[in-house]
């Protein structure tokens, strides 16, 4: 089947590629000329693990090409994806001004009977307003308008795309669900399960798919607090409420409160329809809040626990707002870095793949080419992204090249004992203690503290 993909993002490129892989024959088109003329010449303009072999093979074979142009790409196409951004407005509102334009471009040159499907995350009532806009822009033209929605990961998009737990497709007609679940055929023929539906259901399936697992780490986050606070582990608490099949194990880790650019915008876009409509969703709207009081108080107890004075430099690892992914949209180093800086301590920071991205938003910190290089004199590091390169630490490296040695794991991606063993003074999420002289560790770590004037910690949320 011939396909466009319009936006060569991190959805459009992996989506793209992969429907290259299943058999389709594919033309991408990006508003952006340079990242165009980049994916001409085999460059990749994101970081996302076995993109850049699977796009230089799909390529090669001929199955998928990209184009400058919206009318070379769509003139031939079954079906036209639209994978372009759904940023947040500052109201928590959605900004569809990218889909509304990808669908006068798309309107345009649309062959009569080919499929529009919204593949952006976009809410209920989106599929409609394309299909007034296309209407609109050509009034003859006989298309449908059809929603779906992407469930794939930063850092696993390729398998998660090829291994899908469900295919939504919305639909209003007949024609969009017999086309679209023929593109998706190699997936279900493997056993993917489909769910057809409406389209405003498939809108909204997407946001409460989001909604609920941003719900999931919300709550992770608070037991692991609570976990502190009495003494139990949140390790094992996790793996004990997870094994329930109706709760499930996956999104119970602890960390310094979710990012990246889905789960942010678009709880504040769930919230804010829930607002529009009459149907607060309450719930939502608490977490969105504790979320981001989540980041602010995690710097908060790095320098209050840290005992850390004007001028202490603070090593920060990792910078995207997970692993796997050069992405650092609302990642928690955006928040935690400046509040450091504001209290007057120095910031120096590393991330594997994020460093480039990271200097768009981050002023005044020392960039370091290796976390020990990072760590080296320091007087705290903090472990705010998963990289497994972290997780692998020679901690007696680590413990002899930092100045004060007092490591706070936002990740829990360390072993307590073997932290403490290395003589590191170890402060992680919901579990107990461990100091290097077996003492409690809870409160300031008040016998490090050197001559220098002890910053103050902002108020506690
Ligand atoms: P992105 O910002 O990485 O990419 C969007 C691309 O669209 C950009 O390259 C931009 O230049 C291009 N674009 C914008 N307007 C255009 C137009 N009129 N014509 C052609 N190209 C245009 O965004 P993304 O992360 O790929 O996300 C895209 C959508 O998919 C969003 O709605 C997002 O919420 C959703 N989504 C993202 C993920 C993810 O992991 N990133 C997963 C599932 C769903
Ligand atoms: C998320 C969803 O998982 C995808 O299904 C969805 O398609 C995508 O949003 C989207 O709509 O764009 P993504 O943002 O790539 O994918 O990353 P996640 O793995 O979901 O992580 C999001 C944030 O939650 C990260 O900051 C991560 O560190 C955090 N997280 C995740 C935790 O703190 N704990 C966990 O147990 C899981």
């Amino acid at each position: 089947m011939q396909i466009a993909m319009i936006g060569a993002g991190y959805v459009g490129l992996t989506t793209a590629t992969c429907f290259a892989e299943i058999g389709h024959e594919v033309a991408c088109h990006d508003a952006d000329s340079e990242r165009i003329r980049q994916l001409e010449t085999g460059e990749l303009p994101i970081y996302e693990p076995r993109l850049e072999e699977a796009m230089r093979r799909v390529v090669a074979s001929g199955k998928l090409r990209f184009s400058r142009s919206g009318a070379d790409c769509v003139s031939g196409a079954d079906v036209v994806f639209l994978a372009v951004g759904t940023p947040a407005m500052r109201d928590g509102g959605i900004d569809l001004s990218q889909v509304e334009a990808a669908a006068r471009l798309v309107s345009r040159w649309l062959k009569p009977g080919a499929v529009v499907a919204i593949k952006s995350t976009v809410v209920a009532g989106t599929c409609r307003r394309v299909r007034e806009i296309m209407a609109e822009e050509r009034q003859s033209l006989d298309f449908s308008v059809a929603a779906n929605p992407e469930f794939l990961r930063e850092g696993s998009a390729i398998e998660d795309f090829l291994c899908p737990d469900r295919i939504v497709i919305g639909c209003d007609d007949r024609r969009s669900a017999s086309l679209l679940s023929e593109v998706y055929r190699p997936l279900t023929e493997r056993g993917a399960p489909k769910v057809l539906s409406s389209t405003p259901n498939a809108e909204l399936i997407k946001y409460a798919a989001n909604a609920f697992l941003a719900l999931k780490i919300g709550f992770i986050n608070e037991v692991a607090d609570l976990c502190a606070q009495t003494g139990a582990d949140v390790g094992p608490v996790a793996e004990g409420i997870g094994l329930d099949r109706r709760i499930g194990p996956s999104f119970l880790r602890p960390g310094p409160g979710y990012g990246g650019s889905c789960f942010p915008k678009d709880t504040c876009a769930f919230a804010a329809t829930g607002r529009d409509r009459g149907a607060r969703q309450f719930l939502i709207e608490t977490l969105i809040e504790r979320n981001e009081k989540r980041k602010a108080a995690l710097a908060g107890r790095v320098i209050a626990q840290g005992g850390l004075r004007k001028g202490s430099v603070v090593a920060v690892l990792g910078l995207a707002f997970k692993a796997n992914t050069d992405d650092v949209r609302e990642s928690a180093a955006l928040t935690i870095a400046p509040i450091l800086q504001k209290a007057g301590l120095r910031v120096r920071a590393h991330d594997p793949k994020a460093m480039t991205n990271a200097r768009q938003w981050l002023r005044d910190v020392e960039w370091a080419d290796t976390a020990y290089e990072a760590a080296h004199g320091a007087d705290a590091v903090v472990v705010l992204t998963e990289w497994e390169e972290y997780k692998n630490i020679d901690l007696g490296r680590l413990a002899c090249t930092m100045s004060q040695r007092v490591v706070f794991d936002y990740r829990n991606l360390l072993d307590p004992r073997a932290v403490a063993a290395h003589g590191l003074i170890y402060f992680s999420l919901g579990r107990p203690p461990v100091s290097p002289a077996g003492k409690s560790t809870r409160g300031r770590v008040s016998a490090l503290a050197g001559t220098r004037r002890r910053v103050a910690a902002p108020a506690r949320d």
